[in-house]
């Protein structure tokens, strides 16, 4: 009895100590540890895992040539043991495999990786004390401390993705939710009753190894919650995000381990989210496949995107972006104020699909030459511009550095801004140096630029102005 009261008061006192560490920051101190993140802009993010290796195969044929194949186990509905036996002997990570992504990550000009460290599929890249479908008991290595030394090496900030759903663990109590998916959903479970607050201990636990064992995580990525099911009562959430802040307090989290309008999400859908965010649930919220029509002032997020369709490698899905549509995406975040999360789904041997190399090794090229124009900017201060999109930098002594990202680049030599004339403004073309004629009438700045686009995706023209920018009035 009295030691059931100790672990009540306990778990009240972790439970409190959460919400208010998160809430009784003061702004100031909030600011300060979402600063890198919000410099950052640029993210990478790698799903690998089992799945990896059965690449959207299944029984020799095609499972699907779009849509996430990470989920390969729930979308053939394969029990954890058939799917463990078929999906094991392929996945064969290739020495130094982490250095690859690291530098690719670092070349492309993404300042943090977020990487899964267990998806839904349960199986751990770690090493685990408390559970043998890991990486520790099947391969004989920690894949994470693999991956974040490499990390290391390159300067780049580590992010742990974590998948809360299980689709492994013999007592994660499936059934208790109707929106969140499972191989066996539907049917009893395999070995009769169910404890789940089993899963929360086994779920804390592998948490607890990743934040003690692998030096300063920057990010946890939660996936995710439903409304039927989620937080206190799925994940004992509040408790989770203390024992991670005890352990690490300047990481910052996302919010999955929630769905609710305060936490940033109005519905199930992937576009259900809301520009709300109570701290107490979350440092930023995740929009994910799509890009918000406007910024979010207040609320810090980053959109999570796909280079195909899948988020786990597939063989079959062909169905990439271009690097045009990959570079403009990034822009229009960061004018927007948001940071891109862009994902990569590696082979089993760890090694990166050519089209996604390629890519990234594109937005490196344009981030080397316009990268200060992404870095540590803030949203565009105009609604809509008709050729493309701007970011905003704060210069001492109250000057104001306009970046114009022209994507149609004009045919008359004359690139127009909707702003105040009284502005006094000087341009120059980031790709060269080339400072361009900036003439100012009304209520339109006019800026004369060379016959050729510097840049046939995106060109870059650094506006500084004395004061604050005056916009035009529509
Ligand atoms: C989803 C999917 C998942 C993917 C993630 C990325 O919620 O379940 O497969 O990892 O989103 O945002």
């Amino acid at each position: 009895m009295k030691l059931k009261t100790t672990l009540a008061l306990t778990l009240f006192s972790l439970h409190t100590a959460a919400a208010q560490s998160a809430t009784s920051e003061t702004p100031a101190q909030r600011d300060a540890r979402m600063k890198w993140w919000r410099e950052a802009r640029f993210g990478m993010f790698v799903h690998w895992g089992l799945y990896s290796g059965l690449a959207g195969t299944w029984d020799g044929k095609p499972v699907a040539t779009r849509g996430g194949m990470e989920w390969i186990q729930e979308r053939v509905k394969a029990d954890t043991g058939t799917y463990a036996q078929r999906a094991i002997p392929l996945f064969k990570p290739n020495p130094g495999f982490a250095r690859e992504w690291a530098r690719l990550a670092k070349a492309a000009g993404a300042r943090y990786v977020v990487f899964t460290t267990k998806h839904h599929e349960g199986f751990a890249l770690h090493d685990s004390k408390i559970s043998d479908y890991d990486a520790g008991s099947v391969l004989h290595r920690d894949l994470v401390k693999e991956i974040v030394d490499a990390l290391h090496a390159e300067g780049l900030r580590v992010g742990f993705y974590h998948s809360v759903i299980d689709w492994h663990h013999d007592q994660y109590e499936y059934a208790r939710s109707k929106q969140l998916p499972h191989p066996l959903k539907g049917k009893p479970y395999p070995n009769g009753t169910r404890d789940h607050a089993k899963y929360i201990d086994y779920l804390h636990g592998e948490v607890n190894e990743l934040i003690s064992n692998y030096g300063p995580v920057d990010i946890l990525w939660w996936d995710y919650s439903a409304q039927d099911f989620q937080g206190e009562e799925a994940w004992h959430a509040f408790e989770l995000m203390a024992k991670v802040r005890a352990k690490q307090p300047n990481i910052i989290m996302n919010n999955r381990l929630f769905r609710l309008p305060e936490a940033g999400f109005t519905g199930m859908g992937t576009n259900a989210i809301s520009p709300k965010l109570d701290p107490k649930y979350a440092d930023f919220i995740t929009p994910e496949q799509h890009i918000p029509a406007t910024g979010m002032p207040g609320v810090d997020w980053e959109t999570c995107m796909t280079m195909n369709t899948t988020w786990g490698y597939s063989e079959h899905d062909h169905a990439w972006k271009s690097d045009e549509t990959l570079i403009r995406n990034l822009i229009d975040i960061a004018s927007k104020g948001g940071n891109y999360l862009l994902n990569i789904g590696p082979k089993a041997d760890g090694s990166v699909p050519q089209e996604s190399v390629k890519s990234l090794q594109a937005i490196g090229a344009w981030m080397k030459v316009n990268g200060e124009s992404i870095y540590s900017t803030t949203a565009s201060p105009f609604e809509k511009l008709a050729w493309g999109r701007a970011t905003t930098k704060q210069l001492p002594n109250g000057k104001t550095r306009l970046y114009l990202h022209v994507f149609d680049w004009p045919k008359d030599g004359k690139l127009t801004i909707p702003l105040a004339a009284s502005t006094k403004a000087k341009a120059r073309l980031l790709a060269s140096g080339k400072s361009l004629k900036v003439a100012a009438e009304g209520q339109q700045i006019t800026i004369a630029v060379p016959a050729a686009a510097p840049d046939q995706i995106a060109s870059v023209i650094a506006l500084d102005l004395n004061g604050a920018p005056q916009i035009a009035k529509p």
